[in-house]
């Protein structure tokens, strides 16, 4: 296991027990984080959601939907013009999000919350669409993040051995840590190892498990009789890191701090249960921004499989590889013959080149004129792939460097409870 590798084992124990007591006694607290000073704005604020993106999720369950209105919001409050994922649409719903603006406009903090179920190496371009924007949010808001790795999740829904879980775990925090996350303010934890290491977590996670039923599970997991036991309670493991009173070293014992959550929208059922059972636990509710799911090559209906090499662009990719998936496999709405295509013009819409680059080409008025070409038929596919392939080469190559960077050490300090430092 790769812990033993960072440290010899007792080494290992040692430097978090003394680590941890450190953090419970230490005076020198940097929280909450200083405020920002946003006076001045220096970008256009955008109207609705420019024609050139087409993501069109539905805003369910109670949740509501990012506005133009709450977009330069954020912009006001921060001084930052929103990151490309708000202002096309990838992040499209929230749920009380305008009280985390309160809170921050009011000097009160908040902590963000995320996290990666870990069931193969094999993570793909999707897989870092909400730890691209929680990075994004920990830079603007300058606030502490936790994100949690649920070894036991996988261990509990997937064939895989309990050792190798919690070895995907860290493999995963590598490719996590690679998105530039803040040493200072990021603490990344494995259930099986956290549990293991403070006592108010699982606390929590047992309060919750009170406080929910089966039939409630059922009802929104859709668990049956055969499902194992394990499952059913996990999602209270899932829920408690939205309290702040599950990181009691590195909220200062506060159990009030409110939490934003960054995640992809099929994780919304988890924090329904959790902002349900809140009052009742004496907890603010969790906020949430959820991101609209990222498309396989083969198209926005079908799935990215780590088992399917061709599905995704994987983190591991060469370049001449990404090249070869998006020429080969990435669904094309360019039309069957260069005369139809010229006269009738690309179908954006299900374009899936076209789709990544909404997600990865950061220059607006680029894309806009893309859109434009593309949908007249002045563009062909091959120029729109070469465009796309000319931004993902360097930005996969760039996360490989990144990744190999992350030593057994580095991964150990994000790993370790401590205080978390904001404001910096
Ligand atoms: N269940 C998630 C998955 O399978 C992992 C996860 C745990 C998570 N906590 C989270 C995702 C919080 C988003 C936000 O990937």
């Amino acid at each position: 296991m790769a812990w033993k590798m960072a440290l010899p084992r007792d080494s290992r124990l040692h430097f978090i027990k003394k680590t941890y007591y450190l953090c419970l006694t230490a005076s020198l607290v940097s929280w909450p984080p200083h405020r920002h000073n946003s006076s001045e704005q220096p970008f256009t604020l955008l109207a609705p959601l420019p024609a050139y993106t087409m993501f069109t999720t539905k805003v369910r369950f109670g949740s509501t939907k990012i506005t133009s209105e709450l977009i330069e919001r954020v912009e006001r409050v921060t001084g930052q013009r929103a990151h490309p994922f708000l202002r096309r649409g990838i992040f499209f719903s929230h749920r009380d999000f305008e009280q985390i603006l309160d809170a921050h406009e009011a000097g009160r903090p908040f902590y963000l919350y995320t996290g990666r179920g870990p069931s193969s190496e094999a993570m793909h371009l999707g897989h870092l669409v909400p730890f691209i924007f929680t990075k994004w949010l920990q830079d603007i808001f300058r606030v502490p993040l936790v994100i949690q790795l649920t070894d036991d999740e996988k261990f509990l829904w997937k064939d895989l051995s309990l050792e190798e879980t919690q070895r995907l775990a860290l493999e995963n925090a590598k490719d996590i840590i690679a998105c530039g996350f803040n040493p200072e303010s990021t603490f990344i934890f494995s259930d099986f190892e956290y549990m293991g290491q403070c006592r108010e977590f699982y606390r929590n996670v047992v309060r919750i498990q009170k406080l929910v039923t089966f039939n409630q599970v059922k009802g929104i997991f859709g668990f049956g009789d055969s499902d194992c036991i394990g499952k059913i309670a996990f999602p209270a493991v899932q829920a408690a890191p939205s309290f702040s009173s599950s990181f009691p070293h590195t909220f200062q014992q506060r159990e009030d701090v409110p939490c934003l959550i960054p995640c992809a929208i099929d994780q919304d059922p988890y924090f329904r249960m959790t902002r349900d059972v809140a009052p009742r636990l004496g907890c603010p509710k969790p906020a949430l921004l959820h991101a609209t799911f990222f498309p396989a090559l083969q198209g926005a209906r079908s799935k990215m499989s780590a088992s399917d090499a061709y599905s995704a662009i994987f983190l591991t990719d060469t370049p001449k590889q990404i090249k070869n998936k998006i020429n080969k496999y990435a669904f094309s709405g360019g039309r069957d013959t260069l005369e139809e295509h010229r006269r009738l013009g690309g179908c954006s819409e299900v374009d899936v080149s076209y789709m990544y680059l909404t997600f990865f080409l950061e220059d607006d008025e680029q894309l806009a004129k893309i859109h434009k070409d593309y949908s007249s038929g002045e563009m062909l596919t091959g120029e729109l792939k070469k465009v796309l392939v000319d931004i993902l080469q360097p930005l996969v190559r760039e996360h490989q460097e990144r990744r190999h960077a992350v030593t057994d050490e580095v991964l150990f300090s994000f790993m370790t409870p401590r205080i978390l430092r904001v404001g910096l």
